[in-house]
């Protein structure tokens, strides 16, 4: 069975199907989101605070998203593994963003790459997507301009924010985007540019006008107990499921209940085992004296 193809999301959005996407990174929970049925997964700089423990998406680097972006591309035969492009690896130059985004499809395996901002990065879109490389864009909320934007804030509030938005997925469609996050934008804005487009949008802190969803992995199964962002919602609580395990195997062992027989191999070797391995030394210590 061969991997989806970028424009099945296209196609999705002409047929007004709606679909969702999760962030993922590691090769057991990929298996388990292709199991489910999404079409693609992002395995995302927020990898930098959900998994490697910082306090941005700043400092996160091609080599951890690519570290990442392996396991999901082998634990996955069907779903569009979209790579993101970190902070620093497609700024500098359109050569850079190539060379990096080849990296992710070439030794990551990833199907696409996704990266921040908008018309200002439509001329590296064009040379990434004429290399044939597909390109997500991302929109609203870019949480690598973070300390320019000020904060994690919503975006396009002001019928000039708004319109630059607006433009700036326009200048990302053009360029030949497949589809382009929307991260905190108001749900009007995100309804506007969802019909403005005819690549598919998809939101976060969006609305529910978007064509589509993406939530972190974290967020929506409740890995993190003592935060959730206003635009996520928790289906599932794992983190206190996780630490009654935890506690149920941490008490067995000091009870002395666990490891059992159940899980112990009482291996005895049979006399004519030890009578051949006691030849095998024997021989062996002949050919070193030898
Ligand atoms: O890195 C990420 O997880 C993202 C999504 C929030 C869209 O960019």
């Amino acid at each position: 069975m061969s991997r989806r193809s970028i424009h099945s999301l296209r196609a999705m959005k002409e047929r007004g199907e709606r679909f969702a996407m999760v962030t993922v990174y590691d090769y057991y929970s990929a298996r388990i989101a292709e199991e489910v049925g999404f079409p693609a997964v992002l395995v995302g700089d927020s990898l930098g605070t959900v998994v490697l423990g910082y306090d941005s998406t700043v400092p996160v680097t091609l080599d951890e998203i690519l570290h990442h972006v392996k396991p999901v591309v082998r634990a996955t035969k069907r779903m569009i593994v979209v790579g993101d492009m970190p902070f620093g690896s497609y700024q500098a130059s359109p050569d850079d963003a190539v060379r990096n985004a080849v990296r992710l499809m070439q030794e990551g395996g990833a199907t696409a790459v996704k990266l921040e901002g908008g018309a200002a990065v439509a001329p590296t879109v064009e040379r990434l997507v004429s290399s044939g490389i597909p390109v997500m864009g991302h929109l609203g909320l870019t949480p690598q301009s973070v300390h320019q934007l000020g904060g994690h804030r919503v975006q396009g509030k002001t019928v000039e924010d708004a319109q630059r938005i607006l433009d700036d997925a326009r200048a990302l469609e053009a360029a030949g985007c497949f589809a382009v996050v929307l991260e905190l934008v108001p749900a009007t804005l995100a309804e506007e540019i969802s019909t403005a487009l005819r690549i598919p949008t998809i939101g976060i802190g969006a609305g529910p006008g978007a064509d589509a969803e993406i939530q972190v992995w974290h967020d929506i199964l409740g890995l993190i107990d003592d935060f959730l962002p206003r635009h996520a919602e928790r289906f599932a609580r794992l983190a206190p499921q996780i630490r009654h395990g935890l506690e149920n195997y941490l008490t067995a062992v000091r009870r002395g209940e666990f490891p059992t027989a159940a899980q112990t191999t009482d291996y005895r070797p049979t006399m004519s085992e030890v009578l051949a391995s006691i030849v095998d030394e024997i021989e062996a210590g002949a050919v070193e004296e030898s």
